[in-house]
This record gives structure tokens, C-alpha cells and sequence, in this order.
């Protein structure tokens, strides 16, 4: 095998006379596939969950600050980035260094990245298409509270079957990379992400005309702030990292395959948008839900979507069996379509780097990448069973990873991009960038550079000052 220094030196003297050979067709293509990248179970699940777990709207407000404080303006600043090398993102970070202070070593993130998230997250994938499965058999019917836990807790600690449908998921995965930017991710993008929003409006109308509607709109839009901790503010800003994919050059690698006259910090906006959205509508169909069952809370955390949620649904239809077929039906769907949207930039990342820095085909390269994160997965999915007791500092793989990526990968490669753009990159470049060759007015240029340059890095260091116990204001849970 190659050595990472001959890999990167290879890129570098090929940076000046390769181009990219793939791109997204059209502007709306493109937009679909960042938002498809950010909206995944992160909207869903993990928005609701967190929602749930931190007392609804207050944290709301947080998180939207924080959205428009962080999220978007690292996500603009992995635009430039991807963007301005035009070929994948080991290119870009060399280009726009030209070669100095071992900023190219940054064009690897998405190789490591893409590996560890891809292979986590397609358990949690895995898990949806089962529940997909099992509410197109109708086997949430007729079953208890308790039955459901125990169900998920017998599943999901299986030694083989949580294994197979993640496998089912990667495959599906890699099937839609292996056909290419424009047939496979932009066209995917372009089927699922309408489904997915027709989907969630048919599911929100059904929520919204039950009995726990008005609740559930209490706890999600008017803010309790004596619930405000420290705590919460540090959930508020992990999910709008995490929900955005931003910090591990998912983002840059799209962008790599964006058009010229695409206005990146517009497009910015509009994905976050998006994202937000979903998460919120996400929240407007599981919310009213969950407060139409009696003696039902909704902070049951992370359990919430696998446990809570079909007892919900049975529950709440149980003069109407049919409709509780189609809720169940349409919402695990809905987080399957969802999942797979991101999963797929998940396994760009790293497929794109082999595909245009080997020279590897792109179907064998993303067969390669798939079949080692079905390896780390399938450890991952164990941890739940087999290997619960494997612990690595203190936490099963499956956390390890979930801690690598969410806790120090999306930060860290946020900082590292907000300084890389906001101080090393020239100046003049990164404006062409933002202005399109001086073809656009931005007006908020000005405002993005000051956010990048050092309100996010700040803001980013202070989180990691807590983590490592310099603090003691905010609380750790
Ligand atoms: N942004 C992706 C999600 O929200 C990772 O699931």
C-alpha cells in the first residue's frame, strides 16, 4: 500500500493539471444533496431527543442561534473550500495552502471521518429499515408497553440480525455512489428529498388533529428558560454541528462537485433552512403524538423513536387501526430516506478521495469503503450485545465512535476550517469565492468573516475548555 506522504505528494503534483471530471447538473441538484447530506436522523431522531431530554423550546431558541452563529458560517467555510479546488478536498486544502504549514495533512479528514461516521451511524440506519420492515408487516399491532422494550433491547442486542440490516443499508448506500455524482447522489437527492417532505407534511397533518396536539405545541414553541443550563446550551450547539454534517469535510467534498455561479452563501442558508425545518416538523409529528398518550413524557431520550414511538402510534390510532398501519408505516420511511441521504455523503467523502486520488474506479472504491465500515460496523453493532462489555475509555464502541465524530471531529475540523479560512487562505481568494468572481453582491461577507475568524473558533476552544474540566460553570450531566 501506498504511504500517506507518497499519497499526498502525488496529489500535489498533480493538483495543477487535473480538474474534477464530476459535478452536479444543475443548482437545485445541488441543494438537494447538501440538504439531503444534513437532514438525516439527526433531524428525526436526535433533534426530537434532544428537544425532549433539554425542555423543548428554550433549547429551540439555542439551537437556532447557535445555527446561525456556527453551523452556517462553518458550512460556508467548507463551500470555499471545496469549492475553490474544484476536484476533491485533498486538492483544495493544498491549493489553497499551497503547500505550507501542513495544512494538506487536512485533505485526509474526510478518509478518517468519512469511515468512523459512516460505520456508526449505519447501525442506527440499519435499525429504521427494521422498524420500516416491521411496520410494513404490521408487527407493532397488538403488543404492550413493555413488549416494546423488549423487543428493541432483543433486536438491537442480536448477535446477527442488527448486522444484516445495516449491511442492507450500506449496500444501498454504496450502490447509489458507485453510479456517480450526477446518476447516483444527484438524482437520489432529487427522488428521496421531495418524498421526504411529503412524507413528513402528511405526518405532521395527521399528528396535529390529535388529542395531545395543543401540548406538544406548548412544549415545543413556548420557552421555559429556567430550564436553561450550561448543559443544554452545550446540546444546543452539538446538535447544530451534528444535524449541519459540519467539521468533517462532507460539506467541502460536495461542494467540490458545485457549479461556478453557485452563491454559496445563499445556498448556506437556504440548506440550513432546510434543515430546520425538518427538525422542527420532525418535532411537530412526534411531539402531539406522545403527549396524546397518557402518562407518556417526552424526554425518553434516545429510546424515544425505537420504543416510545411504536406504542405511540398504536396507541393514539387505536380506533383506527388502518391509520396506524400508514403513521407507522410513512414515519419509519421517512427516517430510512433520511438516513440514507446522509449515509451516502458519509460514504463520498471517502470513496472520492480513492476514486480521484488513487485513480481507483469509483464503484470498486466505493464497494472498498463500504465493505471496511461494514467491518467497524458490525463492532459497533455488537457493542449493544456480544460486546457490550468491550470498553474502551470507559465507553462500548459504538460511544467511542459516536464520541469521536460528535465530540471531537466536528468540532475540531470546524476550528481547524474556521482558522484555515479565516487566516491562512488569502483574503482575495476567499472574497472571489464568496462574490463569485466579484459577480454577486454579499452583503453579509463582512459579518460571515468576523463569525469565522473569531466568534466560531472561540466559541468552539470555550467548549473544549469545559470538556476538559478548565470551567467549572457549566454543569456536566
Ligand atoms: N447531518 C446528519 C444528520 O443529521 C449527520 O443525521
Amino acid at each position: 500500500m501506498k504511504s500517506v506522504r507518497s499519497v499526498v505528494n502525488n496529489a500535489n503534483a498533480k493538483m495543477i493539471t487535473t480538474k474534477i471530471t464530476a459535478g452536479f447538473a444543475s443548482k437545485v441538484g445541488a441543494i438537494l444533496a447538501v440538504a439531503g447530506s444534513a437532514v438525516g436522523l439527526g433531524n428525526v431522531w436526535r433533534f426530537p431527543t434532544e428537544t425532549g431530554s433539554n425542555g423543548g423550546a428554550a433549547f429551540i431558541l439555542i439551537y437556532v442561534l447557535f445555527m446561525l452563529i456556527l453551523g452556517v458560517p462553518v458550512m460556508v467555510t467548507e463551500f470555499v473550500i471545496g469549492r475553490h479546488g474544484h476536484k476533491d478536498v485533498t486538492h483544495s486544502f493544498l491549493s489553497l495552502s499551497g503547500g505550507r504549514g501542513g495544512w494538506r495533512w487536512m485533505g485526509l479528514l474526510p478518509v478518517v471521518a468519512g469511515f468512523l461516521v459512516l460505520s456508526y451511524y449505519s447501525v442506527v440506519a440499519g435499525w429504521t429499515l427494521y422498524y420500516a420492515f416491521e411496520a410494513g408487516l404490521n408487527g407493532f399491532a397488538g403488543k404492550d408497553a413493555a413488549q416494546y422494550a423488549a423487543d428493541f433491547a432483543a433486536f438491537s442486542s442480536h448477535p446477527v440480525w442488527p448486522s444484516v440490516w445495516m449491511a442492507l443499508t450500506v449496500t444501498m448506500t454504496c450502490a447509489i455512489v458507485a453510479l456517480g455524482v450526477r446518476r447516483g447522489i444527484e438524482r437520489g437527492a432529487k427522488i428521496m428529498m421531495p418524498l421526504l417532505f411529503l412524507f413528513i407534511v402528511v405526518l405532521v397533518c395527521c399528528s396535529l388533529t390529535l388529542p395531545g396536539a395543543d401540548r406538544g405545541l406548548t412544549f415545543l414553541f413556548r420557552p421555559d428558560f429556567s430550564k436553561v443550563t450550561g448543559q443544554t446550551v452545550l446540546s444546543a450547539m452539538g446538535q447544530a454541528f451534528f444535524s449541519l454534517s459540519v467539521g468533517l469535510c462532507c460539506l467541502c467534498t460536495y461542494a467540490c462537485y458545485f457549479r461556478k455561479d453557485v452563491d454559496l452563501m445563499k445556498d448556506g442558508l437556504k440548506v440550513a433552512t432546510i434543515d430546520t425545518l425538518v427538525a422542527l416538523l420532525s418535532g411537530l409529528i412526534i411531539f402531539p403524538a406522545v403527549y396524546s398518550v397518557p402518562g407518556l413524557q417526552p424526554d425518553a431520550g434516545p429510546s424515544l423513536v425505537f420504543i416510545t414511538l411504536p406504542n405511540v402510534f398504536q396507541q393514539v390510532f387505536s380506533g383506527v387501526p388502518l391509520l396506524a398501519y400508514i403513521f407507522s408505516l410513512f414515519f419509519y420511511l421517512l427516517l430510512v430516506m433520511a438516513a440514507l441521504t446522509s449515509s451516502i455523503s458519509m460514504l463520498e467523502m471517502a470513496a472520492a478521495y480513492f476514486h480521484e486520488e488513487w485513480r481507483v474506479s469509483r464503484p470498486k472504491s466505493a464497494v472498498g469503503v463500504s465493505l471496511v465500515c461494514l467491518l467497524l460496523g458490525t463492532a459497533c453493532s455488537l457493542s449493544f450485545g456480544l460486546l457490550a462489555e468491550v470498553k474502551v475509555f470507559d465507553m462500548t464502541i459504538f460511544d467511542l465512535f459516536d464520541f469521536l465524530v460528535a465530540k471531537f471531529l466536528m468540532p475540531v475540523g470546524s476550528l481547524l476550517m474556521c482558522l484555515f479560512v479565516g487566516w491562512v487562505v488569502d483574503k482575495e481568494i476567499v472574497r472571489q469565492e464568496i462574490t463569485n468572481q466579484g459577480t454577486l453582491r454579499s452583503p453579509f461577507y463582512s459579518l460571515w468573516f468576523f463569525l469565522v475568524r473569531y466568534v466560531a473558533p472561540l466559541c468552539i476552544l470555550l467548549i473544549f475548555a469545559n470538556e476538559l474540566g478548565l470551567f467549572g460553570f457549566i454543569q456536566k450531566p
